[in-house]
């Protein structure tokens, strides 16, 4: 990750800022989560990230460490403007949790009934999973009776 950055932000020296390739919802702190936040690197490294507006601060807080420039009113605007369009709900709204489901709520989600016990068995001795790709270990689990429902499962509940 330190490298990544390094490189990041070496590749934005001498240049305007980079601008946003990512559409960010409209909404009070954007201009200055783009002003301030897309200095170092691009805005659209923040927002693959979903967290409560108490740890976008902390993210927030970080930046400045590291040289981020604004003043506490702005840098609170940005924290909040991520918390609400960023948070934990946006990317779990209207999902089903593979780690934190009951077989009942898979099922209501259109998971068939034995995949669902079969990941609910899994979880259980193996802990959580964390991407599609690990349904793959899951012994005797067709995954192709699941594809249809694929963007319907939320892997960040841990
Ligand atoms: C002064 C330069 C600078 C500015 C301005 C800046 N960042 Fe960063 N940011 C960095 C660097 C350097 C890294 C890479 C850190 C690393 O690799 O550990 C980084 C990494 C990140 C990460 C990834 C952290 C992770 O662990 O995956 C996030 C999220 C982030 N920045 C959000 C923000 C937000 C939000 C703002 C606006 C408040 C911001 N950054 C402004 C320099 C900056």
């Amino acid at each position: 990750m330190f490298q990544v950055g390094v490189l990041l932000l070496v590749a934005g020296f001498g240049r305007p800022p980079l601008q946003a390739q990512t559409t960010l919802p409209e909404g009070r702190g954007r201009n200055e989560f783009q002003r301030i936040c897309g200095q170092c690197h691009g805005v659209e490294m923040a927002v693959k990230l979903r967290m409560s507006e108490d740890r976008w601060a902390g993210v927030v807080d970080d930046m400045v460490s590291r040289g981020a420039q604004g003043t506490q009113d702005d840098f609170d605007r940005v924290s909040r403007y991520l918390g609400k369009y960023f948070g934990p709900e946006a990317a779990t709204a209207g999902k089903v949790s593979v780690n934190k489901a009951s077989a009942k709520d898979l099922v209501a989600a259109g998971v068939p009934e034995d995949a669902a016990a079969l990941i609910i068995s899994f979880r259980e001795k193996n802990g959580s999973l964390k991407s599609w790709a690990e349904l793959e270990k899951i012994p005797g689990l067709d995954l192709s009776k699941l594809g249809a429902k694929k963007d319907q499962l939320d892997f960040t509940a841990q």
